[in-house]
């Protein structure tokens, strides 16, 4: 069958490896499509560690069950895959079913670190980490594994929010990217008020689709995140998901008293001076929260599911636009529109 690997010290290469032979307590899955985002490019850069041997791509996948296998699941429903697996024997943070809150050396994670990502035209998947989608979404599968980040994140936030009353009037997302624009509209139904930050030309698509969301665009070049609360409205919550790093500390600049700032991205080393004294006093004085959040759990994917089916179908046309045959797995990759997928059987 074929695959889409990286292999140590290279470029990605469309190969042919064995199709794989389900074992015990796992679902044989035919890959319908495969999306990708920020994390795959930082990946195919080496940002998410060396590669050892080879590793197939792609973590956010749908597809339908060619060979349940002797598990719960019917042939040819539609299932979308987890993404951390155990690095060998279940852990605690496994055997929990909290696999997301796992560090980072008690984990792998198919397609990213460590582990066969889903990009290929079968993958075998131990049945618990699958989850099932109602058919009609699944065109748009691809995007529930997305989804579950900003759920876990939401869940995160809300929980750190939930002692007291928290005025839920004015979001921000930093980023017209794929994680960023899929968070817009997820957050235009629990804001009264959604602000997009990017770097783009307003004619822009993502920019375009960002305001079709309902967001108020932001030009970074044109207002800094920190000056938000005097060019618009101090905010409740920032989504940060760009990992570019002097956005965590914009994100806590932006934040009206007693909000909180998710951030999301995954940036390399970067210096900077930063007036350290004002964060931490603003951050005290004002109860403002900062939250890392990474992966998802079960829970979250399910919420996801239920998330995408309320997505407008014209946001949903337009992450779903850019497919390409597998084997053009290049353009997928190396595009800049708003999300890409590729499709093993097309
Ligand atoms: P993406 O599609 O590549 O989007 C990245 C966004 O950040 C774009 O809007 C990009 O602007 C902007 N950006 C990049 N570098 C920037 C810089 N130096 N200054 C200002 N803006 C910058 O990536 P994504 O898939 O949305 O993911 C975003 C980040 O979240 C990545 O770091 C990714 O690794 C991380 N992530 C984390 C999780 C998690 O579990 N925490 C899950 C998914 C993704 P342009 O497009 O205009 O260049
Ligand atoms: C993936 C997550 C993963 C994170 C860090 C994201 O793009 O969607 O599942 O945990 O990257 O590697
Ligand atoms: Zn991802």
């Amino acid at each position: 069958m074929d695959a889409v690997v990286l292999e140590e010290n290279g470029s990605p290469r469309l190969v042919d490896r064995p199709r794989p032979e389900p074992g015990p307590g796992e679902v044989l899955v035919r890959i319908d499509r495969v999306g990708v985002d920020g994390t795959d490019r930082e990946v195919v850069a080496g940002a998410h560690g060396e590669v050892a041997g080879s590793m197939v791509l792609g973590h956010e996948a749908v597809g339908s069950v060619a060979d349940p296998n002797g598990t719960a699941f019917e042939p040819g429903e539609t299932v979308v895959p987890t993404v951390r697996r155990p690095p060998g024997d279940y852990n605690e943070y496994f055997r929990r079913g909290e696999p997301d809150m796992a560090p980072m050396d008690a984990t792998v994670e198919c397609g990213i670190d460590g582990a066969d990502g889903f990009m290929a035209e079968y993958v075998a998947v131990p049945s618990e980490f699958l989850l099932r989608l109602p058919e009609r979404l699944a065109p748009a599968g691809f995007l529930v594994e997305p989804l579950s980040i900003t759920a876990k994140a939401l869940e995160l936030v809300a929980a750190s929010r939930e002692p007291f009353t928290w005025e839920r009037e004015r979001a921000l997302v930093l980023g017209t990217g794929s994680l960023g624009l899929l968070t817009v509209p997820v957050l235009e139904d629990r804001f009264e008020e959604v602000y997009c930050l990017g770097r783009r030309d307003r004619d822009d698509p993502a920019v375009e689709l960002a305001r079709e969301a309902g967001a108020t665009y932001v030009d970074s070049r044109e207002t800094a995140v920190d000056e938000i609360p005097d060019a618009h409205a101090p905010m409740d919550l920032v989504v940060e998901a760009t990992g570019h790093a002097p956005h965590a500390v914009g994100a806590a600049a932006a934040l009206a008293p007693n909000g909180v700032a998710a951030l999301l991205g995954v940036p390399g080393d970067h210096e900077a001076s930063v007036e350290l004294g004002e964060l931490h006093r603003e951050l005290v004085v004002g109860n403002r929260a900062l939250i890392g959040s990474v992966n998802a759990g079960y829970s979250h994917f399910e919420r996801a599911v239920e998330w995408l089916d309320a997505l407008p179908p014209s946001i949903v046309d337009a992450f779903t636009e850019h497919v390409y045959p597998m084997d053009r797995f290049e353009a997928a990759l190396d595009s800049d529109v708003i999300k890409t997928a590729v499709e093993p059987h097309p």
